[in-house]
């Protein structure tokens, strides 16, 4: 149990550890490279380690050098068979990404993951991998962990996806590395694209067109060195906690500001939020700046669909600044936040509800009436990491005590959270 009281006043200049979903494919892609590859500032947690560890298992060389971490490629067809199951603990960005490049191996190789990842949908990725040529078993038709998948020379596919899913994306343009010919995701909306940017950066070649990405098989790729920037999903609870907590200013360093995931950024401002970016540099590989944050009023606002994929794992953070605003927030189209490590929907709301907040849902639309009057309670983390950290964020801001069951999950992302938040909150 951990128990959360108000904050007085928040102040001073912080800055985050490596970018989750860029940590992942660092490993992911420096493993496929030729040659050293040198991450700095990687994210260490529970989910970037558990992509580690499956790409130690098939023989590539991984250590932690002087605050940075080098990754020693041995090319696309260099990775050996694993001699036991690939475990993928909670993590859905390593269990769906590495199945794309699982996809074009010449061996068999068992995924497994805990059981909130083994409850998640896997089909999304192995319905076109399949369709590629990948053999996948596992139950309900290849939907869920754990899966055995065998590879092969693959097929290039062209693939609509019916889902706005980076994950599946990033699987299928994986995949298409080992395809003979060209392969093209069609997103329904655009999705975080640090895939493509990296590949660029690996000395690969992705080919956008609006929604179209298009990728050739066999293509070599080189080792590169990259200082990952802060992550900006992390230092979302702060850049919250900093606009509602009184005469609050904080400033935020070399935190990642690629467009396709600054959603919150747009909507916050939109919200009345006196948020300052500047961007640093990064612009041709991933861009990165400071942003400052002042505490102030917020109004409600309307998040469109097209937005979602764009802030999808900062909904929770914006349920809780709904609460805070005048008038009425909607959200529009968060139906993915259903299949996320919990139903993140029902377990926002569900607390919210539990400290006072007026929130209703109908289907994948979540309605916010900003303006009660709120108090701690008991509340839930459902296993979850970002209902977790929004519910310390809303313990913090509120009167009385609020109590969450367990905290552990946060490891998951951001093992930092309560040393950054010691640092500049005054309780
Ligand atoms: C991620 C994509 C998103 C996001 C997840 C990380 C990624 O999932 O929620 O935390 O690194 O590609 P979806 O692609 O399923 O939306």
């Amino acid at each position: 149990m951990f128990r959360v009281s108000p904050i007085e006043h928040l102040e001073g200049e912080i800055s985050f550890p490596g970018d989750k979903s860029i940590s992942h494919r660092m490993v992911i892609l420096s493993s496929l490279a030729e040659g050293d590859s040198y991450a700095e500032n990687f994210l260490i947690s529970d989910d970037s380690l558990r992509t580690i560890e499956a790409f130690r298992k098939m023989g590539i060389e991984i250590r932690e050098e002087r605050n940075r971490l080098r990754i020693t490629g041995r090319g696309l067809n260099g990775l050996k068979p694993p001699s036991e199951p690939l475990y993928m603990g909670g993590s859905g960005t390593s269990a769906r990404l590495i199945l794309g490049v699982l996809a074009g191996q010449k061996f068999r190789a068992v995924l497994s993951g805990d059981a909130s990842l083994s409850r998640r949908p896997m089909r999304r990725v192995t319905l076109p991998l399949r369709e590629m040529g990948a053999k996948i078993e596992g139950p309900a038709d290849a939907d869920f962990l754990p899966l055995t998948i065998e590879g092969s020379d693959l097929k290039p596919i062209e693939y609509k996806m019916p889902v706005a899913s980076a994950q599946v994306k990033s699987a299928i343009l994986l995949a298409g590395l080992y395809a003979w010919g060209e392969t093209k995701v069609i997103e329904p909306m655009i999705s975080r694209d640090h895939t493509e940017r990296l590949l660029k950066l690996f000395g690969g070649e992705v080919k956008k067109d609006g929604l179209t990405n298009t990728i050739s098989g066999r293509q070599r790729l080189k080792g590169i060195e990259l200082c990952i920037p802060g992550d900006i999903s992390s230092a979302a609870n702060f850049i919250v906690l900093a606009l509602l907590v009184k005469k609050s200013r904080l400033l935020i360093q070399r935190v990642g500001l690629n467009p396709t995931r600054t959603g919150i950024l747009n909507v916050l401002k939109r919200m009345g939020a006196r948020i300052e970016v500047v961007i640093k540099g990064g612009e041709d590989t991933e861009p990165y700046g400071d942003i400052e944050v002042r505490n102030s009023s917020l109004k409600g606002t309307l998040i469109e669909r097209e937005e979602i994929p764009r802030l999808i794992d900062e909904l929770p953070l914006l349920m809780v600044c709904g609460c805070f605003a005048d008038g009425v927030t909607w959200i529009e189209g968060g139906g993915e936040l259903r299949v996320k490590e919990t139903d993140r929907i029902n377990s926002m709301v569900t607390n919210l509800r539990r400290l006072g907040a007026e929130i209703e849902v109908e289907g994948d639309k979540v309605v916010i009436k900003g303006g009660s009057l709120l108090r701690g309670n008991r509340v839930s983390s459902f296993s979850d990491h970002r209902t977790a950290m929004s519910m310390l964020v809303i313990g913090s801001l509120i009167p009385g005590e609020t109590i969450l069951d367990e905290v552990n999950c946060i490891n998951k992302s951001f093992p930092e959270f309560f040393s950054i938040l010691t640092k500049i909150a005054n309780r």
